[in-house]
Order: structure tokens, then sequence, then C-alpha cells
């Protein structure tokens, strides 16, 4: 069963309250997300392998660690997805980056693949989904589809809100695929909204509404 990681550190917490506020402008909006984006990594990226290497200091040499072995990529579902990319390169600088494109049919709600665009080497890396609302899954899902298709083993999902709802989808259709969030709210509305949540993500960050 895939885990869930809830991020209460008290900064997340905060930068969600700001965030749900329906007076936070596009350009507010947009530079929470991203600060939310790399906190969130930062957990995300906590079982990062590490191997000893020798650095000479100015004193002495040191035994000391860096980073090693299975290069990561993110992969933000478009578009909500793009904006907490500036956070999470902030923090792993050499990643790639690849995109994939879900849109909600808005009668069935059912997500439809319209673009995929990866790395090449998409399936030697360990890769981190990112959309900011985990509502129904079903994109979440799609995305994860893809990446295993392409034949990527290890794959992480990161979201700033998640529902229940989406939480259980994830749990019994990829149970291998740990869950970072910042909060898990109440549930979906008839429209398949988070509530409360911050209303759609992608116009709140692109300013379309
Ligand atoms: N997508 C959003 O942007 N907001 C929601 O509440 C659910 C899905």
């Amino acid at each position: 069963m895939a885990d869930l990681h809830i991020i209460n550190h008290p900064l997340v917490q905060h930068k969600i309250s700001l965030l749900r506020d329906k007076n936070t402008g596009t350009k507010e909006f947009r530079e929470l997300v991203s600060e939310i984006a790399m906190f969130i990594c930062y957990e995300a990226t906590r079982d990062l392998p590490l191997k000893e290497i020798e650095i000479e200091t100015p004193v002495a040499v040191a035994k000391t660690k860096v980073i090693s072995g299975r290069k990561l990529a993110f992969v933000p579902i478009l578009r909500a997805g793009l904006g907490m990319i500036d956070g999470v390169t902030a923090l792993v600088p050499a990643a790639k980056i690849g995109h994939i494109g879900i849109f909600r049919e808005p009668d069935t709600k059912e997500a439809v693949k319209y673009y995929s665009k990866m790395p090449d080497d998409i399936a030697e890396r360990d890769v981190i989904i990112v959309d900011p609302m985990l509502a129904t899954g079903h994109s979440a899902v799609a995305a994860i589809d893809e990446m295993k298709k392409l034949g990527v083993k290890n794959i992480k999902f990161m979201c700033i809100i998640c529902s229940p709802e989406g939480v259980e989808k994830l749990r019994v259709t990829h149970p291998d695929v740990d869950v970072y969030t910042g909060v898990m709210d109440k549930g979906l509305n008839e429209d398949k909204y988070i509530v409360p949540g911050v209303g759609d993500a992608g116009d709140r960050i692109f300013g379309t509404k």
C-alpha cells in the first residue's frame, strides 16, 4: 500500500492558508505554489541515496557525502503542475523535466491524455509527478500509467492539497506510488473540486479567470 506523507511543517501550513484565500492574487498565488512545492520536494527527496567522497577543504581532507545513484525527473501535469516546477528545480537543478498534458472530460470527468514529451532516458530515472491538486485521482492515475508504460520503475506523486477520494484511487490502482502532500481536505463537491480547496489551481496560477 502506498504511503501518504502529509508535510505538517508550520511554513507549509501557513502558506497553504494564504493560498486558500480567494483574495490572494495571481502573483502571490504563483509564488506560494512554488514555495510550497519546494518544501514538499525537500521531504519527497529525503530518501535519495548518498555516497561518500573525499574533498579537500582549506584545512584537511573531509570524508563527505554527495547524492549518487539514479537521476531524477520531474513530470508536471499540465497545466497547473507547471506552477510547481520553479520550486522543485530550485532544490534539484540537474533534474530533467517531462511534460504530460491531461484534461478532465467535462461530462464524465475522466482523464484524457493529449500530450506527452519525456526525456529520452526517462526509463532510467526516478520520477516525481507534480500537480497541485489531487482531486478524483483520474489525472494522477493516467500520468502514472504513462510513466509505467515508458518503463519508469520508481514513481512518487507530489501535490499541495489532496482529497481522500484521490488518495484512495491511487492506493487501489498504484499501490507502489507514495503520495506527498501539504494537506488532505474534506472531499470533492459535485463538480469534482476539492472542498474547501483553493478553486481552480490552473486558473489561479495563470490568471485565466
Ligand atoms: N483541480 C483544481 O484546480 N482544483 C480542484 O479543486 C480540483 C482539481
